[in-house]
């Protein structure tokens, strides 16, 4: 395993860090139904190995990741990595609830207190909230009594406000979506570059846009792919973007099955840093263009956007739509949507009642979004 610098602490974190959001399941249809067995033996594995961050939060896989992931770190693996969760910015209704549900975190994860400690998804109205509740008061105090041992934030939504919030408290760190289609998405390179000037160490999330620019990838990106230098995945592809920025600090992934582990450990115990030639680049701008010109819905499949008051699957039909678009394949997303898809939780039932953009990292119009898809997949 490589190891970055992590700001200014004087602490070596393992370029690769593990994302605890997307773990197998014993349902694929129920999030809250982790496979312990294997996801533990990912985990185990990953830090065996040279992990030594592990990325959680409140709401992931519905409430149960931190729950999981306090029983997997027992056996003295809390001890071997640092360990990092986040605080539920959107559902912060008072001054008390700060202290309510990092009381609750620490509580799920079997922990007195936490290396690192995120405010979650910021953006406009994240960060407002930050303020009308004194949350960054409350991140003192926490500092202060040994509660968290660093402070950062991660960040959905435009650059100008990314900038401003990186100037207004000493962060130690931020993280940050970015891969090579989303160079200059959200706070992108252009910020990336600002907090490390800043000093903050940067965090990386979905550096393989949650999965899509590793798998099912499309026969003229594995093209362009096949012309590098390197003989190499499209995983290892994208993930090679990502490493090569000096100013990355970390690079999480959301492994979900125990072969990605290995294949990213294997990959992240390699030195990236500056190894792409200009030559190079030409071929990853290519490859933004193709997938920019064949997708319509910016979805991650993050799942921030669920539960769904009408049980509408979201990222799951907007996915079908990308697809019919991106293979030229409409009747097999078509199809999909017939068979796997029940009439009562088709997108037509979308009552537009707003909660699901409300959360959407990527603030995609998805009342919207779910009309037109349903119109072309029925
Ligand atoms: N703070 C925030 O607002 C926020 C938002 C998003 C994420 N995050 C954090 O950042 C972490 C990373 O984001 P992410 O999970 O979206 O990362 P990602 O690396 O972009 O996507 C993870 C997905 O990529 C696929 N994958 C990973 N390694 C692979 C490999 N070697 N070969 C083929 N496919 C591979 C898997 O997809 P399949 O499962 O489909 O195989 C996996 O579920 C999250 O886990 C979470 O901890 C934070």
């Amino acid at each position: 395993m490589i190891y970055r610098k992590f700001g200014k602490t004087g602490i070596e974190l393992s370029q690769l860090g593990f994302g605890a959001m997307r773990f197998p399941l014993i349902d694929e249809y129920d999030p809250t139904k982790i496979d312990e067995t294997r996801a533990t033996h990912m985990l185990h594995y990953a830090i065996d190995n040279g992990v030594n961050y592990v990325d959680n939060a409140y709401p992931y896989h519905r409430q149960t990741s931190e729950v999981f992931l306090g029983k997997a770190l027992k056996q003295g693996y809390r001890q071997k990595i640092y360990l990092g969760t986040k605080l539920p910015v959107w559902l912060i209704k008072s001054k008390a609830d700060s202290q309510k549900y990092f009381d609750e975190q620490l509580q799920r994860l079997h922990v007195d207190y936490l290396d690192m400690y995120l405010l979650h998804s910021l953006g406009k109205n994240g960060w407002k909230t930050v303020n009308d509740h004194d949350v960054l008061r409350f991140l003192d105090r926490l500092l202060k009594a040994g509660k968290i041992r660093l402070a950062g934030f991660s960040y959905h939504d435009e650059l100008p406000l990314f900038k401003k919030i990186v100037d207004a408290y000493p962060w130690t760190f931020c993280l940050i979506q970015l891969n090579y289609v989303d160079d200059h998405y959200q706070a992108g390179i252009e910020g990336l570059e600002y907090a490390h000037e800043k000093g903050l160490a940067v965090m990386i999330m979905e550096p393989l846009r949650g999965g899509k620019l590793a798998n099912n990838v499309p026969l003229q990106v594995t093209n362009l792919i096949s012309k590098s230098a390197w003989h190499q995945t499209p995983a290892q592809f994208a993930l090679r973007w990502v490493l090569n920025r000096p100013e990355v600090s970390c690079l999480l992934s959301g492994m979900s099955t125990l072969e990605q582990v290995k294949e990213n450990i294997a990959f992240a115990s390699q030195e990236h840093m500056n190894s792409l030639t200009a030559e190079e680049l030409v071929l990853y701008a290519r490859a933004k263009k193709f997938y920019q010109s064949r997708t319509k819905v910016n979805c991650s499949q993050c799942g921030y956007c669920m539960p769904c008051a009408k049980n509408i699957p979201i990222s799951f039909i907007l996915e079908l739509f990308n697809d019919a678009c991106m293979y030229d394949a409409v009747e097999d997303s078509r199809w999909a949507y017939r068979v796997f898809i029940k009439p009562e939780n088709r997108a037509d039932q979308c009552t537009k009642c707003g909660e699901c953009e409300e959360k959407c990292p990527q603030k995609i119009p998805i009342g919207e979004l779910l009309e037109e898809a349903d119109e072309s997949l029925k």
